[in-house]
């Protein structure tokens, strides 16, 4: 791991969701950013592959006074904590919500200098997706409070996590299907998880990042068709469209609101902030590489 060394004087960084797929890549990039980290991580959950490093701090969201250790003398908070993904029985909504909310009173209270939060890309558009409008909550929420915040609001994550939802993607790229969102004529953006995970270490520190919400997304939007099109060269054989049905674990009404919200055609990032705030923004070829390279379809480099 590249990058500078800890300041042994430098306050830690408290990161929340560190244990999930994303919040892996965004403790490395802390990481090799010279960033000391402090890990919330639930009771009960396992903390043994964070790196050694790592203070651990155990708390729960849904447990306000959990969180007072946790967050006294930090230099900021970064979360990418949710409910939605339901890794436990009983994760809902009311940890995007509510635990969200804590998090926030704590941090007031605290006087911690920077929020990072990641949200979703168009969530203030989303009233009727309930995920994307928690995300919305808790952005009103941090202003609310005078909580000097970022928020990040990427796209749809192209990814190759393991367990079953990667598998289902390479069992339908096996068989040359690709799951597309949207019809022809109507694009969204996908973005590679490692480069939500780098803005958001970047954010931790960047002055002009702020009280800036920042959209983020590859150099450009994709309809389904052209996104299959795209895998398929990439892969080198023809790829054709798979209608993406209702998932695992998850709330379906949520996730269907969510496929009907992508079909207005809103979900598309604006992305020239991005560029000034965090370099050049990549090219979704090499997000779609990634995620081929990550589900074992296409050779490392
Ligand atoms: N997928 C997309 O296309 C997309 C698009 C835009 C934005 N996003 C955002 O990207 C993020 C995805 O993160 P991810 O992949 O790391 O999610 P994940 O794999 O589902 O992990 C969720 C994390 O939240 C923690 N957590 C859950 N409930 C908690 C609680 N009550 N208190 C403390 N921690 C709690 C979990 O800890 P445990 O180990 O204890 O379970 C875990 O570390 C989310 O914020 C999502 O909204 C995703």
């Amino acid at each position: 791991m590249s990058g500078r060394l800890p300041s042994r004087d430098e306050k830690p960084v408290l990161q929340v969701g560190s244990t999930g797929h994303l919040g892996g890549l965004i403790l490395r990039e802390l990481l090799s950013r010279g960033k000391r980290v402090r890990a919330l991580v639930r009771p009960g959950s396992d903390a043994s592959k964070l790196p050694k490093d790592v203070e651990i701090a155990r708390g729960d969201l849904l447990d306000p006074a959990s969180l007072r250790g946790a967050v006294a003398d930090v230099s900021a908070i970064v979360t990418s904590a949710i409910g939605y993904s339901q890794r436990k029985q009983g994760d809902s909504l009311r940890t995007d919500r509510e635990g969200n909310r804590n998090l926030v009173d704590a941090a007031r209270i605290a006087r911690v200098p920077r929020f990072v939060f990641l949200s979703i890309l168009a969530c203030d558009q989303a009233s009727d997706v309930p995920h994307f409008w928690a995300k919305k909550e808790t952005e009103d929420y941090l202003a609310q409070q005078g909580v000097p915040f970022v928020s990040l609001r990427p796209g749809a994550f192209l990814y190759a996590p393991e367990g079953g939802y990667g598998q289902m993607i390479r069992q339908g790229l096996e068989q040359g299907q690709v799951f597309g969102m949207t019809p022809e004529g109507i694009r969204i953006t996908y973005i590679a998880p490692s480069e939500v995970a780098r803005a958001i270490a970047m954010a931790v520190d960047e002055p002009r990042a702020l009280g800036q919400k920042v959209d983020l997304g590859s150099d450009r939007p994709l309809s389904g068709p052209e996104y299959a099109a795209l895998i398929g060269q990439l892969l080198g054989r023809p790829v054709h469209l798979a209608q993406m049905q209702g998932g695992r674990g998850r709330s379906d009404d949520d996730m269907m609101a969510m496929f009907r919200f992508f079909q207005t055609g809103k979900y598309v990032a604006d992305t020239r902030r991005q560029a000034e705030l965090f370099g050049p923004v990549p090219r979704i070829e090499d997000a779609a590489r990634q995620m081929l390279t990550g589900l074992g379809l296409l050779p490392g480099t």
